[in-house]
């Protein structure tokens, strides 16, 4: 059996700046979709390919940030070795590969899948891995295709059709050069290390030139400049210029994906893993959406509900009033509290979070302990548009509605397509803004 290991690539606290303001609230890599943190959907997919030894995650976050995601994953899955990896400066995408290659290497394995945090997929690892096992190159890559007015907002990957080699990869084209992207996701060898030198080797030769050449002092050298290299800039295109990159392009019925780089992004990542875990094997049965109505508001009630609309994921410890109407495309958090008649779909209501009677939450992200009045309502753009914009097609996503932390939304009011701070109480009705 071949022997892997995961990396996923995590980032740092200055990256998620257009996640705000879901990024005050946790670290991007950890914003629950679909019930579960970013990461655990890389962790999940990863750890149940045969083979797997350990999951690292790299990234320049304080270590006590992954501390909780790392005890429960790592009691979850307990025969993978799961730890994180903390780079003391940002080295780029490939220069924290290249700085931890010991650590990457230890245990000798035949390959290793490298997975970027920000992003939401049907992940079909194994698929990767059964296409690059008959492939005797040193990476491969998932590529997906999508419509081509935005092929150059991405890797573009231009294949030859009937091998599957990568012939040119080039970082955000100015033009078209075909409706392929790379993914972010990587399953390479450890002859990747060798190709990283040599990039590192080209860059810092680049360097010395311009030190040379300008009287500017510290030089370029100093600070690990030339360490700093970028996985899809630096080291794939000289893959495939040596003829050593495969690209396996994903299946538009099976697969999905899509990029999470804004707050809004994650109310289609939301669907679309909802979705995904409906159609496929649920992970575990704690996350098979089971609605609770425990609720305060009906201490008699039983706690079959009616009003849900797979898929949701409600979380156990969530009070939904049995007259609520949840769904499609929802996911609750824990302690969240629904009152009678309200309605939500197409939305991730978060921890603590609480709607009063007969309002309706639409295209929306409610933040942790925050408080809608009642009958108030809360909506982004259409589900509609988010799902051909966005969905299959990595796209940028209309604006949603999005409160963030602590914010109190007052009874009868309508906030729409607005993004609102943390800790904001609003008492009239607002919309196309951001309230800071
Ligand atoms: C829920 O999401 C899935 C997956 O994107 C989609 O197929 C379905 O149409 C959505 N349902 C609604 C009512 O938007
Ligand atoms: C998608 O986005 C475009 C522009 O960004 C917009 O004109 C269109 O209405 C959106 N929705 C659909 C369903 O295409
Ligand atoms: C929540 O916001 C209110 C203002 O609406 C503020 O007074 C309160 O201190 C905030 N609570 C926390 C825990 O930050």
């Amino acid at each position: 059996m071949t022997v892997l290991k995961g990396v996923i690539l995590v980032g740092g606290p200055s990256v998620g700046t257009q996640f705000r303001p879901l990024s005050m609230g946790v670290p991007k890599p950890l914003f629950p979709v679909a019930g579960s943190p970013m990461i655990y959907h890389h962790v999940n997919a990863l750890a149940k390919i045969p083979g797997m030894k350990e999951i690292l995650l790299v990234g320049f976050f304080e270590k006590e940030v992954f501390d909780r995601f790392l005890a429960d994953v790592q009691s979850e899955f307990s025969t993978v070795s799961i730890r994180y990896l903390r780079e003391y400066q940002s080295l780029g995408t490939g220069g924290g590969l290249y700085h931890f290659r010991d650590e990457i290497l230890r245990g000798n394995p035949d390959k290793f899948f490298v997975l970027n945090a920000d992003i939401a997929c049907s992940f079909p690892l194994e698929s990767i891995l059964a296409f690059d096992s008959q492939k005797k190159a040193a990476a491969t890559i998932f590529g997906f295709k999508v419509d081509r007015k935005l092929v150059t907002k991405f890797g573009n990957v231009v294949l030859n059709p009937e091998t599957a080699e990568v012939l040119h990869f080039v970082e955000k084209p100015e033009t078209v050069l075909s409706d392929t992207i790379s993914c972010g996701i990587y399953l390479f060898n450890k002859d990747i290390f060798g190709v990283m030198a040599e990039a590192i080797s080209s860059l810092r030769a680049k360097l010395l030139k311009m030190d040379a050449a300008s009287d500017s002092r510290p030089s370029l050298l100093t600070s690990n400049q030339a360490e700093r290299i970028r996985l899809e800039h630096d080291v794939l295109s000289l893959l495939a210029a040596n003829k050593q990159l495969y690209c396996y392009v994903g299946s538009p019925v099976k697969d999905f994906w899509m990029q999470l780089k804004t707050g809004s992004s994650t109310i289609p990542a939301n669907r679309l893993y909802l979705q995904h875990f409906k159609v496929n094997a649920p992970r575990r049965l704690s996350h098979v959406p089971t609605p609770v109505a425990v609720s305060p508001l009906t201490p008699t009630t039983p706690s079959t509900s009616s009003g849900i609309v797979q898929p949701v994921f409600i979380h156990p410890s969530a009070n939904v009033h049995p007259s609520a109407r949840i769904g499609p495309n929802v996911s609750v958090g824990p302690r969240a509290v629904i009152g009678r008649g309200v309605r939500v779909k197409d939305a991730i209501i978060l921890d603590n979070v609480e709607i009063n009677h007969d309002s309706c939450v639409l295209n929306a992200i409610v933040g942790w302990d925050s408080r809608v009045g009642s009958w108030s309502r809360i909506e982004g753009a259409p589900g509609e548009s988010l799902q051909l914009n966005a969905t299959y097609k990595g796209m940028k996503v209309p604006s949603a509605c999005i409160l963030g932390n602590n914010v109190s939304v007052a009874d009868e009011v309508a906030i729409r397509n607005c993004i609102v701070l943390p800790h904001k109480e609003l008492k009239t009705s607002f919309h196309n803004e951001v309230l800071m």
